[in-house]
């Protein structure tokens, strides 16, 4: 006596559509459907019947089969929504509670004035390069066509790696030009912002402080533009118009012509402020990429041209904020950094000012 696929079938989906969580779920459904399950059994007795009883009882035990099926999957998801909806209103947070333990950390000025560089000349189209803190002698020096007796590579600035001559702490952000054009080739515009030490220590002079180098390379690229880039620039990071800058005749060995920047400042209220032309102050040296630099990098300097600058980050974050010691900026005191920190959502933005 073989059991009635139509009671079966409304048999079964009442039991499951009655089954009080996944556990209890599935345990009918193995009863149903698993290798020993009713329904199974009844799929099986399907060979040994007549071609007359399978026409009739067939099509009732596939469809038995496809209902217990359904509604397993529906109770299923009965199941866990209900579950969803449990831990919703169990697990709920009050975000209007006020938060006991107020954040403590802030953002360092040299920070902050990094993401105002990148979000500055990011909008110029600038991308952000890096390389590393430890240098090879190559990149620091030989290929930005600093020849073996420069003083910049004497002893006294430089640090090297204990017991490897070939190796360096950076002794500025330059190399990462060089890094990038072997790289990425040409054209290409970045800056790199980063550490850098030197073997000094006073009151503007820290072992470690950080620079910022600037690289465009591309086809017609005159002293106009490397002029506009940094007018521009200065003019965003000290948020005034009337900053203005003059360029004299220097020496690097890696830029020819070189030439350093130099910015207006003036007096307001007693203060040292950016802006006007009462009085100067140099902020960064360039120039345009010496043809042996490009060269060394595979450049062709008949078809490339490019301009460079770097520039001392902790000297614009001085200036733009007013701390007067540069030690101060890397003694960790807590006092100092809660006073002149930010706060982390302070995230610098061309349309919210980048001064935050
Ligand atoms: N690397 C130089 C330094 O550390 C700064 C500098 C000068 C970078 C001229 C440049 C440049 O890219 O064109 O003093």
């Amino acid at each position: 006596m073989t059991a009635d696929p139509d009671t079966l079938r409304s048999d079964w989906t009442r039991r499951i559509s009655e089954a009080g969580d996944a556990s209890a779920l599935e345990a009918l459904r193995v009863a149903a459907l698993g290798k020993a399950g009713e329904v199974t059994a009844l799929l099986k007795t399907m060979g040994s019947l007549s071609p007359e009883e399978r026409q009739e009882r067939g099509p009732k035990i596939h469809s038995l089969r496809e209902a217990v099926t359904a509604a397993i999957a529906m109770r299923k998801s009965d199941l866990e929504g209900a579950d969803l909806d449990r831990r919703l209103t169990s697990e709920r947070i009050d975000l209007s509670l006020p938060s006991r333990e107020a954040p403590k950390g802030s953002v360092h000025p040299v920070s902050q004035v990094m993401d105002e560089l990148a979000e500055i000349f990011g909008d110029m189209g600038f991308a952000v390069a890096e390389g590393p803190e430890i240098e090879d002698d190559w990149h620091n020096f030989t290929a930005l066509n600093i020849p073996e007796a420069h003083p910049a590579r004497a002893m006294q600035d430089t640090f090297y790696i204990a017991g490897r001559d070939d190796l360096v702490l950076r002794t500025h952000t330059s190399p990462v030009q060089i890094r990038t054009m072997m790289k990425a080739g040409a054209p290409l515009r970045i800056i790199a912002p980063g550490r850098v030490y030197r073997s000094d220590s006073d009151a503007t002079h820290t072992p470690m402080f950080h620079q910022i180098e600037g690289l465009v390379i591309d086809r017609g690229i005159h002293m106009g533009h490397l002029k506009w880039t940094l007018e521009t620039f200065l003019k965003a990071f000290f948020e005034r118009d009337d900053v203005q800058i003059r360029i004299f005749p220097s020496y690097f060995p890696f830029t020819e012509p070189s030439a350093d920047v130099q910015v207006g400042w003036s007096w307001e209220k007693g203060r040292r402020v950016i802006g006007g032309a009462d009085h100067w102050m140099e902020v960064a040296g360039s120039g345009m990429v010496h043809p042996n630099v490009l060269r060394n990098c595979g450049l062709d300097p008949e078809e490339w041209q490019g301009f460079a600058f770097g520039c001392g980050i902790d000297r614009l974050a001085m200036l733009k904020y007013g701390m007067s010691d540069l030690r101060a900026f890397f003694d960790g005191d807590l006092r100092w950094m809660k006073h002149y920190g930010f706060r982390f959502l302070d995230v610098p933005t061309l349309s919210g000012g980048v001064g935050a």
